[in-house]
């Protein structure tokens, strides 16, 4: 920078945001950016792979590359320090292009997709929103998105559903806004005799949950529908309900009832396990619940102890609130139906 330029820039008091944003502000949007749309797009898997060139790239991922549009993309993600280049091959470089290039990483991958197109939006929007009374709506969303992405909890939820589900006897499982239908196939794998029902809101994500048990060669164990909690009617009672981080898609003044429902399908004896994440979280968890606030289909994060109360309320005995993750407000629920409950 000239020191006429630089002269002015300490007069003008600009000087803090020309040296601090590029570095605070741009390079890490740039970044995220790129890595979401790098690992969606599949050109992290294959540069994992091999080194290869725009042209070469492009082929491999079916695009246009003729006006080396591909190759300026390509030279942001050098540019932030994700890929390397040499010889006009192009690498992976950092540990984070590294790591959500394994097929493992999926669920980060998305969630990092979903941060870039649902909630940085949000937090740019929202006071255009509040200006002009719009909410976000469940058109809104992106339900395939997020039942990926929400498999970033999977060890925890994993972890407590291994301690409630009996080993032996037969069980029968309903699960409430199944998503992918990943904790039903955990469930099913640690009990030959464990059953299913599992229901979702969402058309798309039932639809994606399908697949997914068909692959897993489940759906003779596991019927799936499209149900929502509120309305859904069957004749079976079962051992177990579960509700994996959905109770903040109902509004906080029906949540005893949302409660009472599930209460209904459970034998006597039965039990409710909800894993949600509460509030007095992390940014992350702060983030989730302006979401809720702002969505029209949404309630806010649960305190814990109010939860705790409408479990209660609904009838629910031996009522527990357990963290799951060390230091970060993500907690496992439950409640027993006693024997003597009036349905
Ligand atoms: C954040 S996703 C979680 C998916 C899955 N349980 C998991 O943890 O990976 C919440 C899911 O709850 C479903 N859901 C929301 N309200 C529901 C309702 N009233 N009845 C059934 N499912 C519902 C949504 O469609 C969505 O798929």
């Amino acid at each position: 920078m000239k020191i006429k330029t630089f002269a002015k820039l300490v007069r003008s008091r600009q000087l803090p945001l020309a040296v601090r944003m590029p570095k605070d502000l741009s390079a890490p949007v740039y970044r995220a950016s790129f890595l979401a749309a790098a690992a969606t797009s599949g050109v992290l898997r294959h540069l994992a792979q091999q080194p290869l060139d725009a042209p070469a790239l492009a082929d491999e991922l079916g695009l246009h590359e003729e006006e080396k549009l591909l190759g300026s993309w390509l030279d942001m993600g050098v540019r932030v320090g994700d890929l390397g280049q040499r010889g006009g091959r192009y690498r992976l470089r950092s540990r984070l292009a590294k790591g959500l290039a394994r097929p493992d990483s999926d669920a980060y991958a998305a969630l990092l997709e979903q941060l870039m197109r649902f909630h940085a939006p949000l937090l740019l929007d929202a006071p255009n929103m509040l200006r002009e009374g719009r909410r976000v709506s469940i058109a809104d969303q992106d339900g395939a998105l997020i039942a990926r992405s929400s498999r970033v909890l999977e060890p925890a939820v994993q972890g407590v559903v291994e301690q409630h589900v009996d080993r032996t006897a037969p069980v029968r499982l309903l699960e409430v806004g199944c998503g992918s239908g990943t904790y039903v196939r955990h469930a099913t794998s640690l009990n030959d005799r464990l059953t299913a029902v599992a229901i979702d809101l969402q058309s798309e994500v039932v639809e994606q949950a399908r697949v997914n048990l068909d692959k897993w060669g489940l759906s003779d164990r596991v019927e799936i529908a499209r149900g929502d909690l509120r309305t859904y009617a069957t004749d079976q009672k079962f051992d177990l309900v579960t509700l994996h981080n959905n109770i903040y898609y109902f509004p906080q003044g029906e949540r005893i009832k949302v409660l009472e429902r599930a209460r209904s399908f459970l034998m006597p004896g039965g039990k409710l396990l909800l894993t949600t994440s509460c509030q007095g979280g992390g940014p992350g968890l702060e983030m989730l619940n302006m979401w809720c606030a702002y969505a029209d289909f949404t309630g806010p994060l649960p305190h814990p102890e109010t939860l705790v109360g409408q479990f209660r309320e609904a009838g629910f005995s031996q009522v527990r609130s357990r963290r799951l993750v060390p230091g970060e407000e993500f907690r496992a629920f439950t409640g027993v139906n006693p024997f003597d409950a009036e349905d």
